[in-house]
């Protein structure tokens, strides 16, 4: 069986090209690298020591995405590209909007023409916004404060339609909580541009000195010790859940989500750092981030009871993986 990983040069993609390929999947990966790099495709045929097909396209181009159809006989489609950075989406909508929903719109398009009817969406848990924890995929979603939260909402009502109006094509939407880590080779991993905005890069690069110190966005929530509560997923947890959607996957829309079920805090988060990789995070208290939910997690058991997948790894494991990457960098 043959997939296209749109977007498959980036953090999530990378990871679940090596689950793919393990588990036997032919595949075919598209990316414009405009948030990662050629080497990555590399690492990726030097771990699992297979082959496959790179075309380095923008998935906005209807030609270029029209030819890779014809080249290619495809089975599905797993699409990860966009852009995911929450703060800039707030100064660049268009940009956001433009490259969020086309591509979606264009691969879509594209699977109806040439009838690859299994498709599957990296979706977030930011379209719960703040409702009560843990998070259902049958709650209503909540408007995002910040475009790159519309967009991902906007994705799924478009999957949504163009489902029900053609009834062989098969979507799973999967809403990520937070994932973290990196594969335990070490040679791929999450490689932020700039000052990382989220956690755990943060953290890595304060531990290698690269960054003074973390500064932690409130304590004053109504969390455990007063800090955000988030479900932090290892990264190839999350690969092996879009794999356990790909084999379950049947007409109709259905919506998972993928996190453990379990809320950590970031003084939890530092703290376990620490144990693990011996290594302080020196931090100071600063205000509250906009935007910002105190507590976020997941309830998963309609992963575990449709796809018959859960996580298996736990915050030690992410946390030496996401410090073993970083380190070797
Ligand atoms: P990433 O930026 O590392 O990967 C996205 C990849 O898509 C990059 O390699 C980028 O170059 C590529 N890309 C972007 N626009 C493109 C285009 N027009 N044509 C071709 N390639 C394009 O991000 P990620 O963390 O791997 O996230 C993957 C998906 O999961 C995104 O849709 C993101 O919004 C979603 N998501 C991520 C997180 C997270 O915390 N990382 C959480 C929830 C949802
Ligand atoms: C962020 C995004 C969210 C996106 C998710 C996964 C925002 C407002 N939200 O969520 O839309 O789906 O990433 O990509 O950016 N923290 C600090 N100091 C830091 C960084 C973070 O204290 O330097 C805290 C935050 O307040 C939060 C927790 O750490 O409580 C996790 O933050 P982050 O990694 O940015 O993820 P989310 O806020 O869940």
């Amino acid at each position: 069986m043959t997939i296209l990983v749109a977007g498959g040069a980036g953090y999530i993609g990378s990871h679940t090209c090596v689950v793919l390929l393990e588990a036997g999947y032919d595949l075919v990966v598209a990316d414009n690298l405009s948030n990662s790099r050629k080497e990555t495709i590399d690492r990726i045929k030097k771990i699992t020591g297979k082959d496959f097909v790179f075309y380095k396209i923008d998935l906005r181009d209807v030609e270029k995405v029209e030819e890779l159809f014809i080249n290619h006989h495809l089975d599905g489609v797993m699409h990860f590209a966009g852009y995911k950075a929450v703060g800039e989406s707030v100064y660049k909508p268009l940009d956001y909007y433009y490259n969020n929903l086309v591509t979606t719109m264009v691969l879509s398009m594209a699977c109806i023409k040439h009838k690859v009817n299994k498709f599957i969406f990296s979706s977030s848990a930011t379209v719960y916004g703040n409702n009560k924890v843990p998070f259902v995929e049958t709650m209503d979603l909540l408007p995002a404060t910040n475009p790159y939260g519309e967009s991902k909402a906007m994705n799924e009502k478009i999957l949504m339609d163009t489902a029900k109006a053609y009834p062989d094509f098969s979507v799973s939407i999967l809403r990520y909580f937070n994932p973290i880590g990196a594969h335990e080779s070490g040679l791929i991993g999450e490689l932020p541009k700039g000052i990382p905005n989220n956690l755990m890069p943060y953290i890595t690069q304060v531990a290698k000195g690269k960054l003074e110190k973390l500064k932690i966005f409130g304590n004053d929530y109504p969390t455990i010790d007063g800090t955000g509560v988030r479900d932090y997923i290892h990264v190839m947890d999350l690969a092996e859940g879009h794999v356990a959607a790909l084999e379950k996957i049947r007409p109709g829309i259905h919506v998972y989500n993928l996190g453990t079920g379990q809320g950590t805090s970031v003084l939890q988060l530092i703290n376990t750092f620490k144990e693990v990789n011996g290594i302080d995070i020196p931090y100071e208290i600063v205000g509250r981030r906009a935007g910002d939910i105190p507590i976020s997690y997941a309830d998963v058991s309609k992963a575990r009871k449709e796809l018959g997948w859960t996580a298996k790894r736990g915050l030690k494991e992410m946390l030496r993986d996401a410090w073993n990457f970083e380190k070797r960098l």
